[in-house]
């Protein structure tokens, strides 16, 4: 399925994609590496891993930056002068990539890790679904789930970055695709952002 979805992307968006694959030495790399290590596992609390992701959510995402969309100080300037091509191969590089869950510093709270496991899969009502329906059972990532969507993977990324951005859609600063999601984010309390964020940061 993954390797369907890589290929397909690189079909549609460019038919050279592939021929000119990226490698850790390339200059694309190097540059995003800065932030998001060149592995694609991230070097900042602030910013996601990309290794791994679902490749639909990555290149729906670049795209929503280029757009200007999805705004971010640190983002923005990097994204504006990929080409379509560039972007299609950064998303072929990172879904290759292993993986690395982000270390937090320090010692997790079991009890919060067990909220954050119970509001996880707790049924929204207004939603009628939960956290795991749609990002997955571990919150890994899943392709193609609800109204043919991808939604991205969530399981040992940073504390801070899930945090930050489960705030923004709270706070409905943040954009979004799917109402679903934004729906979901209205209704958290503060205390409930930081059970969630510090259940997802410790998934492996
Ligand atoms: C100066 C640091 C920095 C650099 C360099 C950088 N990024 Fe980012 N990136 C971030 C931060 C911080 C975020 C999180 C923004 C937020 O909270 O919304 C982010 C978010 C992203 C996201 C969204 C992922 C998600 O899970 O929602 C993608 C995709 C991404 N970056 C790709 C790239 C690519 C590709 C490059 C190189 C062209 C790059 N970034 C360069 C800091 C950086
Ligand atoms: C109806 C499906 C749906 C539900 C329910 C849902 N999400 Fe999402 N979520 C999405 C989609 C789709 C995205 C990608 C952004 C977009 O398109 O809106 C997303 C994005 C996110 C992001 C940003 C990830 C990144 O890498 O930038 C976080 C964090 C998140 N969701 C956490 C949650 C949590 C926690 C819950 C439960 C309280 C939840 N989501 C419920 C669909 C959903």
């Amino acid at each position: 399925m993954l390797n369907r979805t890589l290929a397909l992307i690189a079909l549609v968006l460019s038919p050279l994609a592939l021929a000119g694959e990226l490698t850790q030495n390339s200059e694309l790399v190097q540059t995003c590496g800065a932030c998001h290590g060149v592995d694609g596992n991230t070097l900042l609390p602030i910013a996601p891993n990309l290794a791994g992701q679902v490749p639909g959510y990555l290149l729906y995402e670049l795209n929503a930056y280029k757009s200007h969309n999805r705004m971010d100080d640190f983002m923005g300037a990097f994204v504006d002068p990929l080409t379509d091509e560039d972007i299609s191969r950064l998303v072929v590089y990172y879904t290759k990539q292993k993986f690395v869950p982000f270390i937090p510093a320090e010692q997790v709270d079991p009890v919060l890790v067990a909220h954050g496991a119970l509001l996880y899969k707790r049924e929204i009502k207004k939603v009628g679904l939960s956290c795991a329906d749609c990002h997955g059972e571990s919150a890994e990532g899943v392709e193609n789930r609800v109204l043919l969507k991808d939604f991205p993977r969530l399981a040992g990324q940073p504390y801070d970055y899930l945090f930050s951005n489960l705030k923004q859609y709270s706070q409905r600063m943040k954009h979004f695709s799917m109402l679903g999601m934004k729906v979901a984010a209205a209704s958290l309390s503060d205390d409930e952002i930081k059970a969630l964020a510090t259940y997802l940061s410790n998934l492996k």
